[in-house]
């Protein structure tokens, strides 16, 4: 068995926990569950929405498994998600959009996966008014190091080779941005020549927004900076039917975090009605991150299964007539 820290969240978080849980166990996944609090709810209870017995088990057992949270307003805490991230340097976020049988879009046949630098870039936090009391001219400060742009272009790289992706496209700014996306775009080059038996290129920014529209099925893996990377992979998530049916995971050299990437939705919770495929999909990269590829890939069949076979089962945020509960039992029959 392999030990998962599990945070359900706030929200619809317990719900979806729930039915991941169960899929994840029909499926005869080795996963023994840590289970940990974090978000609002801790803070009500703690007074402290990231309880120290939470990011102790993560050190120990360093991988987790975390349904939304809801950021408490007006505490001075910025956002749990942040802060895990940066306390485990959690630097490489992988978004993965990937067309899904019957969930209606204009897209087709998309199959691409989103490497964005997760703790530098415009990111860090260090924003400053130049002009004092007048607060009309502000800055803000953009970090790229050679070290970090390197590990994130790896990882990008040897995903491609053990997925067997034909190409890596590196996004960037070079052209207007010389120094930031300048070094990102040179480290790229240099990180290319390690791995030639996977294609190369880079693409700007703005073109790289109209070419995911116009053809998105040319991109296979894609590595970018931070705020580049946060305003792509949603637009990827919008190519295949939204951030219901978009799974992420979170890694560094030492620990992994596997999120959906949508919020506690609190106008629906413990209504039922959540869709569990975002969190469910995080789970199954989680599932390959821990070796257990081949279970993933059972589920990962179950879940298209009910999708074509099961439609009114699903969710009503797919365009299905089920709840929560139909879909994970749907699911669970499948496999
Ligand atoms: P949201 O993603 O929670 O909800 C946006 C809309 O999408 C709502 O109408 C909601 O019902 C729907 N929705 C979201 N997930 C769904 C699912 N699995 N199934 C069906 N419908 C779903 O975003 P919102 O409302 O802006 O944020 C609510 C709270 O979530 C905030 O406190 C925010 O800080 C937090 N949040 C947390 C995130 C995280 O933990 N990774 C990410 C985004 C927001
Ligand atoms: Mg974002």
């Amino acid at each position: 068995m392999k030990k998962v820290v599990l945070i359900a969240g706030d929200g619809i978080g317990t719900e979806i926990t729930a039915s991941v849980k169960k899929i994840l166990e029909t499926a005869g996944a080795p996963i023994e569950w840590i289970e940990r609090e974090a978000g609002l709810g801790a803070y009500e209870k703690y007074d402290n929405p990231l309880p120290d017995e939470t990011v102790a088990a993560i050190e120990e057992h360093k991988v987790a498994l975390k349904g939304p949270l809801t950021t408490p307003v007006g505490t001075g805490f910025r956002s749990i998600n942040v802060a895990l991230r940066q306390k485990f340097n959690l630097y490489s976020n992988i978004r993965p959009a990937i067309t899904l049988p019957n969930v209606d879009t204009t897209f087709k046949e998309v199959d691409m996966v989103i490497f964005r630098e997760n703790t530098q870039g415009l990111y860090i936090g260090k924003e400053h008014w130049v002009d004092g009391d007048d607060k009309s001219h502000a800055e803000s400060i953009a970090v790229v190091t050679r070290e970090a742009s390197r590990k994130i272009i790896t990882s990008a790289f040897k995903y491609a080779l053990q997925n067997n992706k034909k190409k890596v496209t590196l996004v960037h700014k070079a052209n207007i941005l010389k120094l930031t996306s300048g070094l990102f775009l040179e480290v790229g080059r240099e990180v290319a020549k390690e791995f030639p038996d996977v294609e190369f290129e880079d693409l700007i920014v703005d073109n790289m927004a109209m070419q995911m529209v116009m053809r998105p099925q040319q991109f296979d893996v894609v590595v970018t900076t931070n705020l580049f990377g946060d305003i792509l992979s949603d637009l990827a998530s919008g190519l295949v039917g939204g951030l219901g049916v978009t799974g992420s995971a979170n890694i560094g050299d030492d620990v992994a975090m596997f999120e959906a990437v949508h919020g506690s939705a609190p106008d629906i919770a413990g209504q039922n009605k959540a869709n569990p495929i975002a969190l469910l999909f995080s789970s199954l990269l989680m599932l390959e991150y821990l070796d257990e590829k081949p279970i993933a890939e059972n589920i990962r069949k179950a879940i298209y299964k009910t999708l074509v076979e099961n439609k009114d089962a699903c969710t009503l945020d797919i365009g299905g007539k089920g709840t929560t509960d139909s879909f994970t039992e749907a699911v669970c029959s499948n496999l």
